[in-house]
Formats: C-alpha cells, sequence, structure tokens
C-alpha cells in the first residue's frame, strides 16, 4: 500500500496541531523590577508545574518566558505520558546499575500517575487517555535489542508483556508493551495549570527574556529589557539553560525530529507506538472527532545542513503505508537535548550554585520528565527529601559512559568548527528562489543569503554567536541552525533557541523601496 504524495500535499506553512485547537491567554512583557521568593524561566510544562507547585505550598511565585506560554518543545511535543523511553532500561542497568535505573522507571511512573490523578481530581478536559506504550522491532537485531530490555523490565519489576504481532501494516518482529501508560493534549492540560496559577495571583510575564543572573545574597535575574526579578531562588526551565554556568552545551547534543497530524479513515488500534531501530517512527492517536493520527520521526543532529523539507516526505510516505488514504493536517519539528548518559539534568545547576535549578536535556520525553523535574525541583526548594534526586542530579558524573560520549561529542564540535571555516560556497545570490535560504560567498567570506516570499534579500553572517561554528539553513523550518550546540536563528538572523543569546551579525538587508544598504548589527 504506497502513498502517493500527491494525494495529500504537505502543507507550506509549518504549525503545531497542539496551538491550532488551543487558544492559551496572553501575557504582558514585565516592566518592573520584582521581588518574589522562586523566579521561573521559561514557561513550559516544567515550569508552569513548578511553579503550580510552589504557590500550592505557599511560595511567592514569578513566571517568565522569552516568547509566548508552551511556544518551545512543549508546544511541538508527541504528548505520550511514559515511563517507556523507546529502548533504555537494558541500557541505563549496564552504565548506572540496577538500583538507580529502577530508581529512573519509578520516578517517571510517579510522573504519568501524578498527571493522571491531577486530571481525574480536577476533572481537566484535554483528551486524557490511559495508553499503552509499545516499543516494536522489525528487523531481527531489534528484536535481540526487545528480548534485552524485556529482560531489564523484569529485572526491575516493570510491568510489561510481549507481541510477536502488531495490528498495524508494519513487519512486527517483536514488541514490548508497557501498560498503564497515557496520553493527551498537552495545552489544554497546561491551560488548566495557568489558569490555577492566575486564581493563586502568580505574576506570569510573556516576551520577557532573562539574559543574566547575578548572585549577591539573592539572585537577580536580568532581562533584555533592563528590569530586575529579585528572589531566593531561581528554576531555569528554559530548555537549553540560558545561563550556562556548568558547561551545559558541552554535556549534552541537540536534535530535531518532526511530527505531522493526519486524518485518516480508520483509527489505529489502541497504543502508543515508537519503532526500536532506525529510521525511528512514533505512532499515536489522538482524540478528535475524525480519526487524527501523529506520525512522528526522522529524528537527526541539528545544523547538520540536509534539506529538512526531505523527512516531512519521508514521514508522509511512511504514514500512507501504514494509514492508506489520509490527508495532512499540520506538520511541525521540534528539537531536544540529550544528555551523555541520556538521563536528563534536573537539580541545582552545580555544587557551587545554592539557590539556582536547572531542568533539562529530557530527550522526547518531556512531558514526563518535565513533570518529574518539577515535583523534584519543587521538593528541593521546600526542602523536602525526594528519592530521586541523586538519580537526575546535574554534578553526576561516571566513567562509562559519560566521558565517552564527552569525547566523542566535542569532537565532533570540532570538526564542525574545521569543516564550516574551510568550506567554500558553490552557490551565489543569484541561485536564490523566494522563501529559500543558502550560503554564499561574501567579499571571501561564508555568509547566508535568504529571499522572503516578496524577493526581498537579507545576508547575514553564518558564524554562530555562541562559540563560532558555522550555521546552515534548515529549509523546512526556514531557520540558521548550527551544527554545535543547536543554537537556532531565524533568516534574519535573530536567536530562536539554544545557548547563543546573541543574533547573527546582519550583513545586508534589502530595504522596503528595494534600494539596499549594508547593516552592522551589535549584540
Ligand atoms: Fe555553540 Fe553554535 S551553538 S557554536
Amino acid at each position: 500500500m504506497n502513498h502517493d504524495p500527491k494525494a495529500s500535499p504537505i502543507p507550506d506553512e509549518t504549525s503545531s496541531i497542539w496551538f491550532d485547537t488551543v487558544h492559551l491567554p496572553s501575557f504582558q512583557l514585565l516592566k518592573e523590577n520584582l521581588v518574589t521568593e522562586v523566579t521561573i524561566v521559561g514557561a513550559g510544562i516544567t515550569g508552569i508545574t513548578s511553579a503550580y507547585l510552589l504557590a500550592k505550598a505557599g511560595l511567592k511565585v514569578a513566571l517568565i518566558d522569552a516568547g509566548q506560554l508552551c511556544s518551545g518543545t512543549t508546544g511541538h511535543t508527541t504528548a505520550k505520558i511514559t515511563a517507556q523511553h523507546s529502548l533504555i532500561y537494558d541500557e541505563l542497568i549496564g552504565h548506572v546499575g540496577e538500583e538507580k535505573a529502577r530508581l529512573y522507571y519509578k520516578a517517571n511512573q510517579e510522573a504519568v500517575d501524578w498527571i493522571a490523578n491531577m486530571v481525574r481530581k480536577h476533572d481537566i478536559h484535554c483528551d486524557f487517555q490511559e495508553q499503552p506504550a509499545i516499543v516494536y522491532a522489525e528487523m531481527e537485531k531489534e528484536a535481540g535489542k526487545i528480548e534485552k530490555e524485556l529482560e531489564a523490565y523484569n529485572k526491575l519489576g516493570i510491568p510489561c508483556r510481549v507481541a510477536n504481532s502488531l495490528d498495524l501494516p508494519l513487519q512486527v518482529k517483536k514488541a514490548l508493551i508497557m501498560p498503564h501508560q497515557a496520553q493527551f493534549h498537552p495545552l489544554m492540560y497546561l491551560h488548566f495549570l495557568i489558569s490555577r496559577l492566575a486564581k493563586m495571583d502568580v505574576p506570569i510575564y510573556e516576551q520577557t527574556m532573562a539574559v543574566d543572573i547575578e548572585e549577591s545574597g539573592s539572585c537577580i535575574v536580568r532581562t533584555e529589557e533592563g528590569y530586575r526579578i529579585t528572589s531566593r531562588d531561581v528554576l531555569i526551565c528554559s530548555h537549553f539553560p540560558f545561563y550556562d554556568k556548568g558547561f551545559y552545551f558541552a554535556r549534552m547534543y541537540p536534535e530535531r525530529s518532526y511530527l505531522m497530524a493526519v486524518e485518516t479513515e480508520n483509527p489505529i488500534p489502541e497504543g502508543m507506538y515508537i519503532s526500536a531501530g532506525e529510521p525511528k517512527r512514533s505512532i499515536r492517536s489522538l482524540s478528535a472527532g475524525k480519526p487524527v493520527v501523529l506520525v512522528g520521526g526522522e529524528n537527526h543532529k541539528t545544523g547538520r545542513g540536509e534539506n529538512t523539507s526531505l523527512h516531512f516526505q519521508k514521514l508522509a510516505h511512511f504514514a500512507g503505508d501504514v494509514l492508506g488514504k489520509m490527508k495532512i493536517i499540520n506538520h511541525w519539528s521540534a528539537q531536544d537535548y540529550t544528555t551523555l548518559d541520556k538521563i536528563p539534568y534536573i537539580g541545582r545547576l552545580s555544587s557551587a550554585k545554592k539557590h539556582i535549578y536547572v531542568a533539562t536535556g529530557f530527550r522526547k520525553w518531556g512531558m514526563t520528565s518535565g513533570t518529574l523535574a518539577a515535583r523534584l525541583l519543587s521538593d528541593q526548594i521546600l526542602e523536602r527529601d525526594n528519592p530521586y534526586s541523586s538519580v537526575f542530579s546535574p554534578s553526576r558524573f561516571a566513567a562509562d559512559p559519560m566521558v565517552r560520549r564527552f569525547v566523542i561529542e566535542n569532537s565532533k564540535v570540532a570538526a564542525h568548527l574545521i569543516k564550516g571555516k574551510i568550506e567554500r560556497a558553490r552557490t551565489s545570490v543569484d541561485d536564490l528562489e523566494n522563501d529559500q535560504g543558502i550560503i554564499i560567498s561574501l567579499n571571501g567570506k561564508r555568509a547566508g543569503a535568504y529571499k522572503d516570499e516578496k524577493g526581498k534579500i537579507v545576508v547575514v553572517d553564518t558564524t554562530c554567536t555562541h562559540m563560532g561554528c558555522e550555521v546552515n539553513w534548515n529549509q523546512g523550518e526556514r531557520t540558521w541552525d548550527c551544527p554545535c550546540h543547536g543554537s537556532r536563528y531565524k533568516p534574519t538572523g535573530e536567536v530562536i533557541d539554544g545557548p547563543a543569546r546573541k543574533p547573527l551579525n546582519l550583513l545586508f538587508a534589502e530595504s522596503k523601496d528595494t534600494e539596499s544598504k549594508d547593516t552592522e548589527r551589535e549584540g
């Protein structure tokens, strides 16, 4: 059953189905200095849940976000709530031992149960559905990995069952099923928590970018607009930590993945599916009037310069093969960070920073890890014991696999740095079509040119402002992406994501009346 991509064209614009189906309230930008007890930077699931827990415990909390609420990874997730993180437990036992692997499972399963209880207790309308999580193998060697994962489940006491086929048109050799997991609409769920924050008078600010933290007795978060938020504790829940005093850029690597929501004629069987092998494939249903299915995958390291539109085309083919006749209604992509040992960093930013906390490196499992992180961080701030602190501590460092991965990832960064500098552009502005970006040579130096829908050209210096690697064009998302640590920029150079804080240097911009002018920008 081959899908004819012409039967369902891929829309031009990317947009997440979650934002298209819920309207979140909006908030003002911060325009004054504030004094509070806890400042939370980043309003995705981690920041919002942390604010809810801390405010409920009686603390004064302020929540800020550099953009719109949930506009980062939280608004672009598959929204699976699960402790089954593809294949992980056999690997974890090998790397951190049985006891820590068990704690990792328990922490995640408790997060799943916590969300389920919240939904039940408050009758939150968020399309919450209990579903089994299923990792499946299509090749013999992957089936072997499922066998090992099953052994790990049994050692750790994780409830599961095994199947030798699935009721989907996939060549499944073996599947491992974890019952009592769940899926939901993340923004409907967070809409409820945001309304509770409003009831508890928690101030929330959007378009408020934190740029620095000063520590002088209290912590002072400085915003881009020049305001100060003074508090005892700061939680950094900004996806990549904006205040990197722990070499996080060298201890995590960024990956992009792709998702599409498709209308089908028939619903898929119960379950949230993920492939054990590559290319990664994820399938889950979406509770809606007509059967809608989310299909995801095509993970790759950020900024490697390939045509990212091809990833959507491959997903569309896969969706057509599995679902038959279908129509693509949304497609979008997301960025995730993976830590050296695949366990998120949750806790004090570093052993020297007693009042600055971080939560990052959730790989693809942010709904569960974000909730787990909010519970763990709020316990730490409230000085309550939490049995999972040491497993997720950002200060942990084990010889294997962290050292090996550290060396591999950082030697790749060095290779990208050198490759970008010696690469010669083979294209020029004349090759540009509307709404396209390319690498050109400007006065003998590598530069990035983008022509917008109306034919206006902008040229940026492709040197990443974080540590000097060369960014590449991402045609799927219309962004400049850095292969080293995942910073992403708009076509005109402004920072979207990642460790970089300053925009790309703007070298040239065609003005509105089509006269050209050179523009230099500072910082
Ligand atoms: Fe680090 Fe670009 S993100 S050099």
